[in-house]
């Protein structure tokens, strides 16, 4: 790939250098990590963490629960980091085993750990293909869909509070074909592509403070197919409302291979009103060739101010899932490599951030624009009328239909008091009937249907607002529904 396209900043370089020397110095006198905590204005930091939150940035690192009686390991995370991602605890086969089981151990270590010591937690992964437990595979789609909510409900439950930001759907697009293609797996060709809009809906009822991203590798190159794909599917939901709140760049690279128009490409994203998080970085290589690559990863995130952070994919090149590549900042004996020199001095060269980063907030203002092939379609607009008092409304909204069925997502929402358990009701105008529903009860049956919360979403706080969703038999319907509260 070609050379940085970045423009030399002389100026800001010296900067960095002048604070690294200063660092040095402290770092001798033993005050390094009372640096982390806060760093003196015009001084510069001597860890990354620190350095990072000098500009309003996390730096984190991919852990793994089973090197945390490596001490050296967590003392190296302890003091250099101030963000994690657990390397495989959150997955779908460690958390939910065995159906309806679930198992958080492992992950749980890792983010009491984190807590302790004030770091953010970034969640990975709730759907993906991969590390799926066999027992997914042999759902019905009725049953796919109703685990993957149960899963997304259950695991963001656990955590509700905790998590900073969620990879909610991982690696959903393909590698090659035309703009747009999924990947094959058991969620499109059960669910249909409509399956990520249907995650990220969850995920948002299921903590509605939690960052929502999508996350995947392959999508550095700005103009790449892949990443059109992606940079569509972002557009789309915002236009729509779909809760999308951030992109995860993975970013597992070679010295060779940052592409040109990386910064150009985390900006295209952030000017789609998403943060952009660089969630799983390593670049293969050595020397200055790797610390050159692992500078303009870092100039290009620190340049944007909707790049919030950046997570490296390990601490130590012996623990590396890409071990033979010495692809990390610290080699197997956890001396710091070239490219970490080169990290900690550019995000000390960093301007403060002051971009805001807004926490999410549901879009309920949808406007149909492009339809890539990973939306639901068609779409009708909800148009929810803020209820009044201690009551409740409910607005239906098609997001996907074929011949002779349809899905829909119906948003219960509080008005200016909160709900403490809530029911809906309709009547079809044409014979409709529920095949499948989720995140609800339904009672009764005909054509008068009436569904009630499930134990988990009952409570609606002032203002908020939950979903529930199914698929119908018949031509697609969005009668009025009332929505009542005890
Ligand atoms: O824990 C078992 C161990 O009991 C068993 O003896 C051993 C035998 O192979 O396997 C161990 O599990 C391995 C696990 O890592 C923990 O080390 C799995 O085999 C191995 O497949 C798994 O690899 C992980 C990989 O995801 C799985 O796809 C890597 O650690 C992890 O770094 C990697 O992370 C992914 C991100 O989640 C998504 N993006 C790509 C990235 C790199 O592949």
């Amino acid at each position: 790939m070609g050379e940085n396209p970045l423009p030399a900043d002389g100026g800001r370089r010296l900067v960095g250098t002048r604070r690294l020397l200063v660092a040095g110095a402290l770092g001798v006198l033993g005050t390094a990590t009372a640096l982390a905590a806060s760093v003196p204005a015009g001084a510069a930091a001597g860890t990354l963490g620190a350095a990072a939150a000098q500009s309003g940035r996390y730096y984190g690192a991919a852990i793994a629960a089973g090197h945390m009686n490596d001490s050296t390991y967590v003392a190296t995370w302890d003091r250099e980091f101030n963000a994690v991602t657990p390397e495989n605890e959150m997955k779908w086969d460690a958390t939910e085993p065995s159906r309806g089981s679930f198992r958080f151990t492992s992950a749980d270590q890792i983010v009491s750990h984190a807590q302790s010591k004030g770091m953010k937690i970034r969640g990975h992964t709730l759907v993906w293909h991969n590390q799926l437990p066999s027992w997914v595979g042999g759902l019905s789609a009725s049953d796919l869909r109703s685990a993957m909510t149960n899963h997304i409900n259950n695991v963001m439950g656990h955590y509700k509070g905790k998590i900073y930001a969620w990879d909610v759907v991982n690696e959903a697009f393909a590698d090659g074909g035309a703009v747009g293609t999924l990947r094959s797996s058991v969620f499109t060709q059960k669910l249909g592509n409509g399956f990520i809009e249907e995650a990220f809906r969850a995920a948002r009822a299921a903590d509605p403070n939690a960052k929502l991203c999508y996350n995947d590798y392959n999508i550095d190159d700005a103009n790449a197919n892949k990443t059109r794909g992606v940079y569509n599917m972002i557009k789309d939901f915002k236009a729509r409302g779909v809760p999308i709140d951030c992109v995860g760049l993975q970013s597992h690279l070679s010295s060779g291979s940052v592409p040109s128009n990386y910064q150009q490409n985390i900006a295209q994203f952030a000017a789609l009103g998403v943060d952009v998080q660089i969630t799983e970085l390593d670049i293969g290589g050595s020397g200055s060739a790797q610390a050159d690559a692992y500078r303009r990863v870092t100039q290009a995130c620190t340049a944007v101010p909707r790049c919030t952070g950046i997570t490296v994919w390990g601490i130590t090149d012996k623990y590396s899932w890409r071990s033979g590549d010495t692809p990390l900042l610290f080699d197997g004996n956890f001396n710091k490599k070239q490219a970490y020199t080169a990290v900690l001095d550019a995000l000390n060269a960093a301007t403060p951030n002051t971009s805001p980063s807004p926490t999410t907030s549901p879009n309920t203002s949808p406007s149909p624009t492009t339809s890539p092939n990973t939306s639901p379609s068609p779409n009708t607009s909800p148009s929810p009328t803020p209820p009044v008092g201690g009551a409740c409304s409910a607005t239906i909204e098609t997001t996907n239909s074929w011949p002779g069925g349809f899905q829909s997502t119906v948003t219960v929402r509080a008005g200016s008091s909160a709900v403490n358990g809530w029911t809906v009701k309709w009547t079809w105008p044409s014979g409709q009937s529920i095949s499948s529903l989720w995140n609800g009860t339904q009672s009764g049956s005909g054509s008068s249907v009436t569904v009630s919360n499930a134990s988990y979403n009952g409570s609606i706080a002032a203002g908020s607002s939950t979903t529930f969703g199914f698929t119908a038999n018949g031509s697609a319907a969005t009668p009025t529904a009332t929505c009542t509260s005890p």
